[in-house]
């Protein structure tokens, strides 16, 4: 993907701070998970939590099967933006009563998170025709920070194979499991790990259901080793009839866009050199809550000039971190964080009313277009 676009290019309306999704980096990773696909058999669902740009939502479901939703919002948008053979897999903690003949009437699929939620509502799977299914947490731990990991001992997330077992003959109608266990992991072996516990726990569940969904929490790159995950897939499908749904987000969408920012103001703070830029962390917000460092297009490693750059509002840790630049920074310089397309517009605020950046489209044929951009009506409408 090229950075090198300059921020007075004639096609940009704002001019900074703005994210530029690009087609090319999009088909990039898709192309990955249509190859899995073709070799597998497998169905390939885009998690729209990571990313609901619809651009993005058309370029996915041009050669996936579907769209991953966690809410009646999400299944709604889904619905908006997506073709009829596209299937929407709701995976959600609880459905909320407000929406729920949303969420349904949506949704191809729901993955209830307890025995409850599947008892008080698969019986609708009669009028609003999805299927229902079921979320296990195997209890099988591969990430270490707990706020990431859904596996975790007291895990809000899914019903224990104990709970499963015992409950089983009750859920009248399940036709799947549903499992979500990993996160940002470029590694796939846990993968196999999963299918065997699952294989030496619960072989009658998994005679008796029709589906099974591995959740999401994988990166797919052009050099992340398949095997373990055609292995999965393949036992799955051979010993029980399977069939088996992956639901990646970050690995399609973190690739997708880079944010452009203008250095606002330049000081020095008890000896180190400070970069305020036009945006906050609330525009990439896993900078703040996960310690993630974005990279800068820009800099340098073995650069002398050290800055600490840090966002426009009050927050003391309102702080993208320290970089290095081979050259001193001036006020008015770009700068571009990479690999932002993932978990960041969905989550963006506008705390301090400071404005969200704006967004545009690049296209293959490298044309840019504006999506969407905000101003002072989008912060008011949150109080009036
Ligand atoms: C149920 C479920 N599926 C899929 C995903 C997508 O995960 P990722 O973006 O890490 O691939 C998540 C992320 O939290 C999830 O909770």
């Amino acid at each position: 993907m090229s950075y090198k676009l300059k921020i007075h290019h004639k096609a940009l309306k704002v001019l900074s701070p703005l994210f530029i999704f690009d087609e090319d980096a999009i088909l990039k990773s898709v192309k990955i998970l249509h190859l899995i696909k073709r070799q597998t058999n497998c169905k390939i669902l885009f998690a729209v939590k990571s990313c609901a740009l619809p651009e993005l939502l058309e370029i996915v479901g041009r050669s996936l099967d579907g769209f991953a939703a966690s809410s009646a919002f999400e299944t709604m948008w889904i619905h908006e933006n997506s073709k009829s053979h596209h299937e929407i897999h709701l995976t959600t903690p609880a459905l909320d009563p407000h929406y729920e003949n949303m969420a349904m009437s949506n949704a191809t699929h729901i993955s209830f998170n307890s025995i409850h939620q599947y008892q008080k509502y698969a019986p609708a799977r009669k009028v609003h025709h999805f299927h229902p299914q079921i979320r296990i947490n195997p209890l099988l731990s591969f990430v270490k920070d707990d706020r990431y990991n859904p596996c975790a001992a007291g895990s809000k997330l899914g019903v224990s194979l104990h709970d499963l077992i015992v409950n089983f003959n009750s859920l009248d109608g399940l036709q799947g499991i549903h499992l979500h266990t990993n996160c940002d992991c470029t590694d796939l072996k846990p993968l196999l790990q999963l299918v065997d516990f699952l294989d030496g726990n619960i072989p009658d569940i998994l005679k008796r259901v029709h589906e099974i969904n591995l959740g999401g929490g994988y990166i797919f790159t052009g050099s992340t080793d398949l095997l373990p995950l055609y292995e999965a897939i393949e036992f799955l499908q051979n010993k029980y009839a399977l069939i088996v749904t992956i639901e990646p987000g970050a690995s399609i969408s973190r690739s997708a866009a880079f944010l452009k920012v203008t250095v606002l103001d330049l000081f020095q703070s008890s000896g180190m050199n400070v970069a305020i830029i036009d945006t906050s962390v609330n525009a990439l917000p896993e900078v703040f809550e996960y310690q993630y460092k974005h990279e800068l297009a820009e800099e340098s490693i073995d650069g002398k000039y050290v800055y600490s750059i840090c966002g426009m509002t009050c927050l003391a840790g309102d702080r993208f971190g320290s970089y290095c630049f081979n050259g001193p920074l001036k006020i008015g310089d770009q700068l571009t964080f990479t690999n932002c397309g993932c978990y960041s517009l969905v989550k963006a605020h506008m705390f301090n009313g400071v404005n969200l950046p704006a967004i545009y489209f690049k296209d293959h044929e490298g044309q840019i277009r504006l999506v969407k951009e905000y101003n002072y009506n989008d912060w008011k409408m949150r109080w009036q």
